[in-house]
């Protein structure tokens, strides 16, 4: 039977993200994905950035190109009420965001991987983990037409929300929480120049839109959709129509429009499973927790469990002690907690709820005070540029 230290389910950002660091620390590891490398790099995701973020990955030496090809936004816009409002990020917490694509990413850490000569398999069909309540874990799983089995010292879930690690731990040892929203998110990227140099999150009465970008040449945006409608039933001439309509009248009357390359429908949870940690099977990202994605948290806290995994498993393998590895989940778990708190409020002040015009009046109530107050801005700055890691400076203070 192979052999390795640590087991990685899942090729997506949290599990290429924790084999580079581990690698980096000298820390023998396989990742098993059961898709194929083209379809791993082709799925079109997330696309800002928490400074903490970028920090890691330069710390992982996958840095270089985000550099150069990212776009810094000091900022962004709230569209409500036929208006704008620019929230400074800069000005208010004195951090900024990055916009590069989780697709750039992914290509960027299979390239690192498989440069440093990786046991990275893709295809690998029929994931099974077993033995994670002993000191000797096992993964089965088949690929090349046969099936293999690896002996190690821990596994790292970084299978995603629908993975197998999250399924194989006892129900009565986790806890899961979870909140359903009644609408999804239509997305489309196309080949035109952004609407703005900087995202607009904008609340109507007819539903959400976001206006976000890849580059000077490269749009994304999305409508808030109902869980049923089918993608036929929107036509790009339908969806630039739909946004144009739920912009702020100004910015609505100057976007451009273009043939879509990509065209998909996300449904929104938020869920947390606790604690993160079964016996010596970690979960990271979203086998973890998701959120909605209006608060762009999901891929930074994939890459903040990816630190904090790596940082404990390199104190466990340099001491023996396994004090930081018996932390993972609480210290995981209180920074989740505060992003599915920040996503779940931004989703309910940004989209549309119901029909009842009272909810409406509340949300509007609600952005004119906060874009009133340097106080309320900065709480949403600091949420939305990413709290600190570890324990929260106060906590540390006392
Ligand atoms: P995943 O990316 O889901 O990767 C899991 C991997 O495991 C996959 O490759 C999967 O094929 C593999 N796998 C699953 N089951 C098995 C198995 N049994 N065996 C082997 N492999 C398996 N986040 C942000 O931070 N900012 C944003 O702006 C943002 N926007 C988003 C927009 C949309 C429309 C969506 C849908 C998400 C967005 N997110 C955003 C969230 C972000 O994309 C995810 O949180 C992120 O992909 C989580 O990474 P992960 O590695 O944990 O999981
Ligand atoms: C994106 O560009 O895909 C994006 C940006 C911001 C979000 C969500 C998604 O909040």
């Amino acid at each position: 039977m192979a052999r390795t230290q640590v087991a990685i389910i899942g090729a997506g950002p949290s599990g290429l993200l924790l084999s580079q660091l581990l690698h980096l620390q000298g820390i023998d590891n396989v990742v098993l994905e059961r898709q194929s490398r083209e379809h791993v790099a082709g799925r079109i995701r997330a696309g800002v950035l928490e400074q903490g973020s970028v920090d890691v990955l330069l710390q992982a030496q996958v840095g270089e190109r985000l550099l150069n090809e990212r776009l810094v936004h000091d900022g962004f816009a709230l569209g409500f009420a036929g208006r704008s409002f620019r929230v400074d990020l800069k000005g208010l917490t004195g951090e900024a965001v990055s916009v590069y694509g989780q697709t750039e990413i992914t290509k960027d850490l299979t390239e690192a991987r498989i440069a440093a000569g990786a046991k990275l398999f893709f295809d690998a069909r029929d994931v099974a983990i077993g033995g994670i309540d002993t000191a000797h874990p096992t993964v089965r799983y088949a690929h090349g037409g046969r099936t293999q089995e690896l002996s190690c010292d821990f596994i790292a879930g970084c299978d995603g929300y629908h993975g197998v690690c999250r399924r194989s731990v006892p129900a009565q040892a986790m806890q899961s929480f979870e909140r359903i929203y009644p609408f999804g998110w239509l997305g489309i990227m196309a080949d035109v120049p952004p609407v703005s140099q900087e995202l607009i999150y904008s609340n109507h009465e007819r539903g959400f839109a976001l206006c976000s970008m890849r580059s000077a040449r490269r749009s994304r945006y999305y409508l808030q959709c109902g869980l049923d409608e089918p993608l036929e039933a929107w036509p790009d001439a339908r969806f630039w129509d739909e946004l144009r309509r739920r912009l702020p009248p100004q910015v609505g009357e100057t976007l451009i429009t273009g043939a879509s390359i990509e065209k998909s429908i996300a449904p929104l949870r938020s869920f947390v499973v606790e604690p993160m940690k079964f016996g010596r099977l970690f979960l990271l990202g979203d086998a973890a927790h998701i959120v909605p994605p209006t608060g762009a948290k999901g891929l930074n806290l994939a890459a903040a469990d990816a630190r904090m995994l790596h940082q404990a498993l390199a104190h466990y393998y340099r001491t023996g002690s396994t004090e930081s590895i018996d932390r993972y989940s609480e210290l995981c778990l209180r920074r989740v907690w505060k992003a599915v708190r920040f996503s779940w409020w931004f989703t309910t002040l940004t989209h549309k709820f119901s029909e009842d015009p009272f909810s409406h009046r509340l949300q509007l109530a609600e952005l004119d005070y906060l874009t009133g107050s340097r106080a309320a801005l900065t709480s949403m700055a600091e949420n939305y540029v990413g709290l600190p890691f570890g324990e929260p400076p106060l906590a540390r203070s006392r």
